[in-house]
């Protein structure tokens, strides 16, 4: 403060301190400084009760005949800066975490065994090139394979794709259905060249469902691919769904043990770093906020699923919420995104939206067609 309190606020800060617990909140006054101990706090009664007083005091018109600032708001926008820490009962804990964590000395295990071992010989070059300006921007029509090839090494920043799950769906000109090892064998030559086109610390990020009644756990499967190329699993996200209308048996395993048919509402962001979990960036190409960041690193993300896929004719898009919190999570503005699996082009489309660059490759012309009328519609 650098001054003596005003009578208003040894008000304020009197009632903060008979309303509150004092081993969870307290405020005192100090050599002209104001002090605040914090160990708990339930934000939103704190903030009710300091606009209450502020109101029924004259302070508000103090501040302004002095061209001062409200400390008080000053104090609650301290406190929400604080957003790291655990909310307890209803509270915000801002003291004590330490004491709770059950791993003992995870610091000294980490330097002793190293993180992410499967990942440590990866060779990775941290060279980088330019993306060719042919395909900067651009909806390519063909096999992802076949057009990758053609990228020199080391130049997108993120992948981000849903790739055909081998489910039998209807798309135009490529077949879904086909024998597994088909499948991963061409799923898996597409990645390799993601792996090869994508920067030193960049991330591949994969929309996957879970199960179908195949039973082959393709997530698992891809995991595995993903690590046994040294590209080290940084999480997964749950994307649910909410999606309940499904069927709630199978014909005759309804209340039986014998093979009860399990339930999926939700898909996965699987997530894969080249190199290091770090990726470089200049910080004035941040476009995530604090609320957004706050509650996306939360890795359950409610997002109904798309609702355009008449209008568009494709059988599997996603929501462009999913790739907009993952593009502004994971990647800079003026990022360079690739999604190997197009479609219609809903990734290119948020890319755009969010001042990226993008690459969009699909076997289909028709899906390419209707991408490039999304991308005209954004200005
Ligand atoms: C799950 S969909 C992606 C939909 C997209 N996320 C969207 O929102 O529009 C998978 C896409 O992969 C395309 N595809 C299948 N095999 C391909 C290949 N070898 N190269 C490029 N695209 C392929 C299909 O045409 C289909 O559009």
């Amino acid at each position: 403060m650098g001054r003596p309190p005003y009578k208003e606020e040894l008000m304020i800060i009197d009632n903060i301190n008979k309303t509150f617990p004092k081993e969870e909140c307290y405020l005192a006054v100090q050599e002209g400084a104001l002090l605040l101990y914090l160990r708990s706090l339930d934000l939103n009664s704190f903030k009710e009760a300091i606009q209450k007083w502020l109101v029924a005091s004259d302070l508000l018109e103090v501040y302004a005949r002095n061209n001062e600032k409200n400390i008080f708001a000053g104090i609650l926008e301290q406190i929400e800066n604080i957003g790291s820490y655990g909310i307890k009962g209803g509270k915000r804990v801002f003291v004590g975490y330490n004491q709770e964590r059950k791993v003992k000395d995870r610091v000294g295990k980490i330097a002793k065994r190293g993180m992410h071992y499967y990942a440590l010989d990866h060779g990775f070059s941290r060279t980088e090139n330019k993306l060719p300006a042919e395909y900067l921007d651009k909806i390519i029509c063909g096999d992802s394979e076949e057009v990758l090839k053609k990228l020199p090494p080391n130049c997108v920043d993120i992948v981000f794709t849903s790739p055909p799950y081998n489910f039998g769906l209807g798309y135009e000109n490529s077949e879904d259905g086909i024998d597994w090892n088909a499948y991963f064998d061409k799923l898996f030559a597409i990645f390799h060249e993601c792996i090869r086109v994508l920067k030193y610390g960049g991330r591949i990020i994969v929309n996957v469902q879970p199960l179908f009644s195949d039973y082959i756990p393709i997530h698992h499967i891809i995991s595995n691919f993903f690590m046994e190329n040294n590209m080290i699993w940084k999480g997964e996200i749950l994307w649910e769904k909410n999606n309940y209308n499904c069927k709630y048996t199978a014909w005759g395993s309804w209340k039986s043990p014998s093979s009860p048919y399990l339930k999926y509402t939700w898909e996965f962001l699987e997530i894969y770093c080249k190199g290091d979990l770090k990726k470089s960036g200049s910080k004035e190409n941040i476009d995530i906020n604090d609320e957004e960041f706050k509650k996306w690193v939360v890795a359950r993300w409610s997002i109904a699923p798309e609702r355009n896929m008449k209008k568009y004719d494709h059988p599997a898009m996603f929501p462009e919420e999913l790739v907009e919190r993952s593009l502004k999570l994971f990647s800079f503005q003026n990022d360079v995104v690739l999604d190997p699996f197009s479609g219609v082009g809903t990734t290119a489309v948020v890319a755009k939206k969010t001042g990226r660059r993008y690459l969009g490759i699909d076997v289909s012309e028709e899906y390419c067609k209707k991408s490039e009328l999304r991308l005209k519609e954004i200005l």
